[in-house]
C-alpha cells in the first residue's frame, strides 16, 4: 500500500512571520511535546507539506542542487553502490570524482554537511533542545540519489529525521523482529563484509534480515516531506526522480552509554585509571601490565557500586 503525499496546509512554528527551525515546523500540527509523547523514540512518523514552510532549510542555495552542495562541501563524501547480486558497497570519494559517479548513476552520502552549510546547525540545535539531547549527539548528512536508484534494505543504529528537499524518493519500511536497538548500521547486502560487524555479531546472527517480515509501510517522500524512523527499523529506498534529502541522525544515549559515562567520570578521578596502557614489547612488560590491570579490574566494581539510577538520569536534561 502506497500512501500518497497529502498536500499539507497545517500550521508551522512561526515567529514574526519567520519559520522557526524545529519539530513543530518539520511535523506540522504536532507540538514537540506531543511528538515526544506519541512517537519519540519508538514509533515512525511521516508528515507531508509544502517545502516552502521549511524556510532556512529547503531554500538554502547550497542545497538547491547536488552540484552546489558538492561545491560547498568540505566533509566526508561516500558513494553508495549495490551490485546485481545485492552486495552493498560504500566507498569514500572526493567531491570532483563524486559528481562524476553521481552522473553515472551512483547515490552519494555527504557526511557532517552542517559544517559546510552552517544554517543546518540552527535545525540541529533546535532538535537537540526540543528532544533534550546534546547537539554533539546529532549529526547531519545529505543524501543525493539519481532517479531510479536507492539504498538496499538496512537498519540504522540511531533515530533519524529525514527531510526531503528535492525530487521523489520511496521508502519501504519493514518491522525488525530479529534485533532490537542495534548499535551498528547493517543490511543483508553487506553480509559479504560480515567480519567488519564484530559488535553486531556478538548479539545477532549473520542471517539477520534475510527473511522479510512483511511490509509495514511504503512512504512516498516529496519535497517538504519529513520522516521520523526509530533505530533498527528496516528500510529500503528508491528514487523516482533525482532526489536530495537531509538526514539528522540522533544518537540518543543508551543505558550502557549512561553507565559507562558515569563510571568513567568516577574512575578518572584516580591517577591509576588515567595512566596510558601501552602494548607490551616483551614478556616482562606484559607481566607488569597484567599485574597493574588485575588490580584495577578487581577495584572497579567498588567504584560502580555508588552509581545510582538518579545519577544516570541526571546526565539527561531534567523534565520541564
Ligand atoms: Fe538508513
Amino acid at each position: 500500500m502506497t500512501r500518497k503525499t497529502p498536500r499539507g496546509t497545517a500550521s508551522t512554528s512561526r515567529l514574526r512571520g519567520k519559520t522557526l527551525p524545529g519539530l513543530g515546523t518539520l511535523f506540522p500540527g504536532l507540538t514537540p511535546v506531543r511528538f515526544r509523547r506519541q512517537y519519540w523514540p519508538l514509533r515512525p512518523l511521516d508528515r507531508h507539506g509544502p517545502a516552502a514552510r521549511l524556510s532556512g532549510l529547503a531554500d538554502l542555495p547550497q542545497l538547491n542542487r547536488i552540484e552546489s552542495l558538492l561545491a560547498a562541501h568540505r566533509g566526508p563524501t561516500k558513494t553508495l553502490s549495490t551490485n546485481p547480486q545485492g552486495e552493498h558497497f560504500e566507498v569514500p570519494a572526493d567531491p570532483e570524482r563524486a559528481i562524476i559517479l553521481y552522473k553515472l548513476g551512483t547515490p552519494l552520502c555527504l557526511g557532517d554537511v552542517n559544517h559546510s552549510v552552517p544554517s543546518l546547525n540552527l535545525w540541529r540545535e533546535a532538535l537537540a533542545r526540543e528532544l533534550d539531547v546534546v547537539p554533539e549527539r546529532i549529526n547531519c548528512s545529505a543524501y543525493a540519489s539519481p532517479s531510479g536508484h536507492g539504498v538496499p534494505k538496512h537498519f540504522d543504529n540511531r533515530e533519524i529525521i529525514v527531510v526531503q528537499l528535492r525530487g521523489v524518493k520511496r521508502w519501504v519500511i519493514e518491522p525488525n523482529t530479529e534485533v532490537e536497538n542495534p548499535t551498528q548500521n547493517y543490511g543483508p547486502g553487506a553480509s559479504w563484509n560480515w567480519k567488519s560487524y564484530r559488535e553486531l555479531g556478538t548479539y545477532c546472527e549473520r542471517t539477520v534480515g534475510e527473511n522479510g517480515q512483511g511490509i509495514a509501510a511504503v512512504i512516498e517522500m516529496r519535497a517538504g516531506s519529513v520522516l521520523f524512523l526509530p533505530r533498527g527499523a528496516w528500510h529500503t529506498t528508491m528514487t523516482e526522480e533525482d532526489s536530495l534529502s537531509v538526514t539528522f541522525g540522533i544518537f540518543t544515549p543508551t543505558a550502557a552509554d549512561l553507565l559507562l559515562s558515569a563510571l568513567r567520570a568516577r574512575l578518572i578521578r584516580q591517577v591509576q585509571w588515567r595512566r596510558p596502557i601501552v602494548a607490551p614489547l616483551d614478556e616482562k612488560q606484559a607481566n607488569l601490565a597484567q599485574a597493574q590491570l588485575s588490580g584495577l579490574v578487581d577495584q572497579w566494581p567498588d567504584e560502580a557500586e555508588g552509581v545510582t539510577a538518579d545519577e544516570l538520569l541526571g546526565q539527561l536534561t531534567k523534565p520541564r
